[in-house]
């Protein structure tokens, strides 16, 4: 009986995917490293670092540690810019709430479980925290998704089993680490193969329609 709903924060409560393609794309055409939309795809739900580390694999370039220590935090602080500038809780569409407020009514426990150590900057800003009764992010874990520890993380907070929650998700690197971590995905937006065992919903409305 599924009795946890675990939410990815980053493209499905929030649309921060396009702040973090900005600052990507900003700091890599000043490295002067190839990379475009469909090369951002690939970062969808992976850690910082990692993200990093993907695109210089992708131009078969190495960089010492130092570098990408800078670059990385030259990066969070363009994307924070962003967060600054653009989010607050008017962006947050009202739906949201209500179905965060209406999963909470039927009995459901909420965690998010994000790759990101902006998490609680962007709960803070976005006035989303309440709704949650636990919070799993970056700050917390060793190893990115597609590997489950984010939302292992989020479940044994919650008291629960992964067989009694479901994972939230619009990122394959997400919905491999909810198969992986033994929870039910359900995958939102338009990047997930459809080949992945996920269920596909076209809103956070429609978690309202299942008999879970
Ligand atoms: C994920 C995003 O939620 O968080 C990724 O989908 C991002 O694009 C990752 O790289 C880490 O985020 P942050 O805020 O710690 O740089
Ligand atoms: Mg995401």
């Amino acid at each position: 009986m599924i009795k946890g709903i675990i939410f990815d924060l980053d493209g499905v409560l929030v649309f921060t995917d396009e702040y973090h393609y900005l600052a990507w794309q900003k700091v890599f055409d000043k490295y002067n490293l190839f990379f475009d939309r469909n090369m951002n795809q690939k970062l969808r739900g992976v850690s910082r670092k990692e993200s990093l580390e993907i695109v210089l694999r992708e131009n078969k370039i190495s960089m010492d540690e130092t570098q990408k220590e800078k670059l990385l935090k030259e990066k969070n602080d363009i994307y924070i810019q962003f967060l600054e500038e653009k989010l607050t809780p008017e962006v947050i569409p009202q739906t949201t709430r209500e179905v965060l407020s209406s999963l909470r009514e039927k009995g459901f426990k909420l965690a998010i479980g994000s790759s990101s150590k902006n998490t609680p900057l962007i709960l803070k800003r976005t006035e989303l925290l309440p709704y949650f009764d636990a919070i799993s992010d970056g700050n917390m874990i060793q190893n990115s998704k597609p590997d489950p520890e984010v939302f292992l993380k989020a479940a044994s907070l919650l008291h629960l089993s992964p067989q009694e929650c479901v994972v939230v998700e619009d990122g394959e690197a997400g919905i491999v680490a909810a198969i992986r971590g033994g929870f039910m995905p359900f995958g939102i937006g338009k990047e997930i193969s459809p080949s992945l065992p996920y269920r596909p919903i076209s809103s956070l409305n429609d978690l309202l329609c299942f008999n879970f």
